[in-house]
């Protein structure tokens, strides 16, 4: 069956221009010169008045997984849907490996977990946790073929997580050699213990005073080191939920040097600032790292689309229960937002409200972290690519609230937003449509995404 979308301004990351989205058998077909009289008997979804834009492509999302004692509340089913209701139909997860396992056995496990599951189309991340030996680092190469070509290494959360940075370099040697990205978590573990023993000293260790737990030095000095490793080893290197403007400079920087260089930020460090621990519930906001003073914030903006290339979600599905466990201690408790489905709502938001050009939404959120991360059908409207798109409607106003994500708090609740999600397609079926879910079986498929490109 085809499918017209009508009538709608189509944004995509070069520009916006009247046209009606043809699509067939799951892909665009075509861009259709606007027509009243054009005959069409397939489906029609009336985007009249609305914006359409590729669905979004969110790389940084955790779904399902363990950190320490607690368990996200997700799983593939609920995540993707709350994505797709987000405006999200693509996704990439983390396939973080269980004692035993190396990172091509963890990627094939994590596929089956979400195969059948998954509402959207999703794909793995390979990772290295605690120790690069021979077998894991091996196992870049085993991902990469399986069609995972990243790696996602952490100098933080020692014992759980954490690589020295020898073992970092080694990965990142490895991965040019598979022409693997390596995606990091960029802070310094021995400042953030330096600074939360300190803290605890001073019985001052709670949500309360997490922004000083985990100091901007920790992030601004394991910034320079990994991007100084990824210059020596020849490896692309992405920083994850870049939080300073400094640490986006130190980006920049490589970049204009030479190396391969990228990195993204999220909504959070976006759109809240560090007051948000001082609330009642602070412990609700607790990511590492924290978020950061208003004017870091303002500095971060400045740099999307230049040496920020992403906002993604870094999507932790955690509850107010599991927060306040340890609420008396930062570091215990357990880090993450959710956040997939607010993602593109809030970007979106921001574009009308004249915070940034709505094409730039497009490229942030679709468009670069589908060529970055080797995903060619995603991220663009053209003829051939995908039927994963949205349809917009510009002129509502509204509050965020009634989200569907697995957990009981909303960290934007209550923020002003403009813009609706109208419509969801994602290769080519519909899945919500006035705001309603009306997706049938799950029809996700893996994303056997390219390696680098030598
Ligand atoms: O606090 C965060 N960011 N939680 C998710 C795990 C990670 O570090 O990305
Ligand atoms: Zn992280
Ligand atoms: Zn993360």
């Amino acid at each position: 069956m085809e499918t017209l979308v009508r009538g709608g301004t189509v944004v995509l990351e070069s520009g916006s221009f009247r046209a009606d989205v043809l699509i067939r058998n799951g892909k665009v077909a075509g861009l259709v010169q606007q027509r009243k009289s054009n005959p069409f008997t397939g489906q029609v979804i009336d985007a009249a008045g609305a914006l359409v834009l590729p669905g979004g492509v969110d790389v940084h999302t955790h779904i399902g997984i363990t950190f320490g004692e607690f368990k996200t509340r997700d799983d593939f089913a609920t995540a993707t849907r709350a994505a797709a209701f987000g405006g999200t139909t693509s996704l990439l997860e983390f396939a973080f490996p269980e004692p035993g396992e190396d990172p091509g056995e963890a990627v094939e496990r994590r596929i089956s977990e979400a195969d059948g599951r998954a509402v959207i189309d999703f794909g793995f991340h390979a990772a290295i946790v605690q120790r690069a030996d021979a077998d894991a680092l091996a196992g870049i190469e085993r991902a990469a073929k399986l069609g995972a070509p990243s790696v996602k290494v952490f100098t933080a959360y020692r014992g759980l997580m954490m690589l020295e940075l020898g073992d970092v370099l080694a990965v990142m040697r490895e991965a040019a050699r598979s022409r693997s990205l390596v995606m990091v978590h960029a802070e310094t573990e021995a400042i953030v213990e330096r600074a939360s023993g300190e803290l605890r000293e001073r019985g001052i260790a709670d949500a309360r005073h997490h922004a000083l737990a985990r100091p901007a030095i920790a992030e601004l000095d394991a910034a320079r080191s990994v991007l100084r490793l990824a210059r020596e080893s020849g490896a692309t290197v992405y920083l994850v939920h870049v939080t300073l403007p400094e640490v986006a400079e130190e980006i920049g920087k490589a970049r204009a040097a030479g190396g391969r260089a990228f990195g993204e930020t999220c909504p959070h460090y976006l759109l809240l600032d560090e007051s948000v621990y001082t609330r009642p519930h602070g412990e609700r906001f607790v990511c590492s790292p924290p978020i950061r003073s208003a004017e870091a914030a303002r500095g971060l903006w400045r740099s999307l689309g230049s040496e920020l290339t992403g906002v993604h979600s870094d999507h932790c599905c955690f509850d107010r229960a599991q927060k306040k466990v340890h609420a008396s201690d930062s570091t215990r408790i357990p880090p993450g937002l959710p956040g997939v489905e607010t993602r593109l709502p809030l970007l979106i938001s921001a574009a009308l409200s004249g915070r940034l050009p709505m094409n730039e939404v497009v490229r942030l959120c679709s468009s670069e972290p589908a060529r970055l991360f080797g995903m060619p059908g995603k991220g663009s409207l053209l003829p051939g690519m995908d039927a994963d798109l949205i349809v917009v409607d510009p002129r509502r106003r509204g509050r965020v609230n009634g989200l569907h994500m697995s957990t009981d708090y909303r960290p934007f609740e209550g923020m002003a937003i403009r813009g609706g999600i109208e419509t969801v397609v994602a290769g080519g079926q519909l899945l919500v449509s006035s705001g309603k879910w009306v997706g049938e079986e799950p029809s996700g498929r893996y994303i056997h995404r390219r390696r680098l490109k030598a």
